[in-house]
């Protein structure tokens, strides 16, 4: 028997060797070290904040699939997937030190709550109670205020389970925190799966009632962050229906059917074919920055159903997103403005990233038609979502 060692080939991250071994029979046995590499979770300090120090946790599982996440904000801070060929790059938009990450981030990556996205004139009322919230993006509340949950340290604390490794973050928003009433402790689980999914499982109690609508506000560019814009990423939405917002981006409260608008993206269409047209609610939103109403057979809001498909044609990298919530944020990066510098040296321009957040719809605690985002004491807010990544034509 012959036994043949031939290094790397073209296999994606620290694979070290192939061994052919080719018998008598002419047999030939494949042992990759890739099946059998380990997944691994490492720890290292990260700079501090006024409230602690920040720790970076790299975790790479047994395809070389890396994920690098911080506990300020919970920020999914490199996310790093192979292409067709097996070649990494880092797909989303964010930077390489924690100042820009303090003083300029437009939510890149992090944990949003308590409440993602827009409620409107910054108030609601809950139980015949009003509260008020931070004017933070006049003249309304935006992803839970000022200080929001993107803006805190949360502890971590790794695990590693058969081939998957993970994080569980948790951060305890005291009573009164940026308005919201009730002590919420949240906890938000990150798993790097052995088939390049990130599945993100989030928890919170109460001790009073209070309104919690959390997500991830990760920006993607699947040809690597910092590769120009995602106008030629082809994009598929499970949404045949959608909230049209007034001209500060709240919702009207219609429910309409993006049938025959530019907002049809039932079928996969460039992010770019149709984002300039003239139309009414593209105008408002500088380009897409809308909710979208799920298409879902689970009305109970328990199950992972199909979001949203993106493949990016030159890498053959997809993105699928499952999720148990009711509508999807699609953010076409319409505000980055070239003033940004992001992680690998390059500016940031409009349309250079997309962001979808998996939610329930914007400004809900003050539209009683949308399902609801109440969460009283004893019961547990519990929702899930996954970016599963992979190639495709
Ligand atoms: C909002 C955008 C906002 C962006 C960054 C998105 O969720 O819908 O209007 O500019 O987040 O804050």
């Amino acid at each position: 028997m012959s036994s043949v060692r031939i290094r790397r080939i073209g296999l994606p991250g620290r694979i070290a060797a192939i061994t052919l071994c080719v018998t008598a029979t002419g047999l030939v046995h494949v042992n990759s070290s890739s099946a059998h590499a380990s997944p691994k979770i490492t720890e290292e300090a990260w700079g501090s904040t006024a409230e602690g120090q920040v720790d970076r946790y790299t975790l790479t599982n047994g395809k070389g699939m890396r994920v690098r996440i911080l506990t300020y904000g919970g920020i999914l801070q490199t996310i790093e997937v192979p292409d067709r060929r097996g070649r990494l790059a880092n797909v989303t938009l964010g930077f390489d030190n924690l100042t820009d990450y303090v003083e300029r981030s437009p939510y890149f990556g992090c944990i949003t709550g308590r409440y993602a996205n827009r409620i409107a004139n910054g108030q609601f009322t809950l139980n015949g109670d009003p509260y008020t919230l931070p004017i933070n993006n006049p003249p309304n509340s935006l992803h839970g205020g000022t200080i929001g949950f993107d803006k805190h340290i949360w502890t971590a604390a790794p695990f590693t389970r058969g081939s998957e490794v993970g994080l569980v973050m948790t951060f305890t928003s005291p009573d009164g925190d940026q308005g919201y009433p009730g002590t919420l402790n949240t906890q938000v689980t990150y798993t790097l799966t052995r088939d390049n999914g990130i599945r993100m499982d989030y928890k919170a109690t109460t001790d009073k009632p209070t309104v919690v609508n959390l997500t991830n506000h990760a920006y993607f560019n699947l040809a690597g962050e910092g590769t120009g814009t995602i106008d030629d990423h082809l994009l598929t939405l499970n949404a045949s229906r959608y909230t049209p917002v007034d001209p500060t981006l709240i919702p009207t409260g219609a429910i309409d059917p993006v049938a025959g608008t530019p907002m049809d993206f039932t079928k996969p269409t460039a992010i770019g074919a149709r984002n300039r047209v003239n139309f009414e609610q593209l105008v408002i939103g500088r380009g897409y920055d809308h909710n979208w109403v799920l298409d879902r057979r689970d009305n109970t809001f328990r199950k992972l159903e199909f979001a949203a498909r993106v493949l990016e044609k030159g890498s053959g990298r997809v993105l699928s997103i499952y999720t148990t919530e009711p509508g999807i944020q699609f953010y076409a990066g319409n505000f980055l403005d070239g003033t940004l510098i992001g992680t690998s040296g390059r500016m940031y321009r409009q349309g250079d990233g997309f962001a979808l957040e998996t939610q329930h719809y914007p400004d809900s605690p003050n539209q009683p038609q949308f399902p609801s985002t109440v969460l009283n004491p004893g019961q547990t807010y519990q929702t899930t979502t996954i970016y599963q990544f992979s190639t495709g034509r």
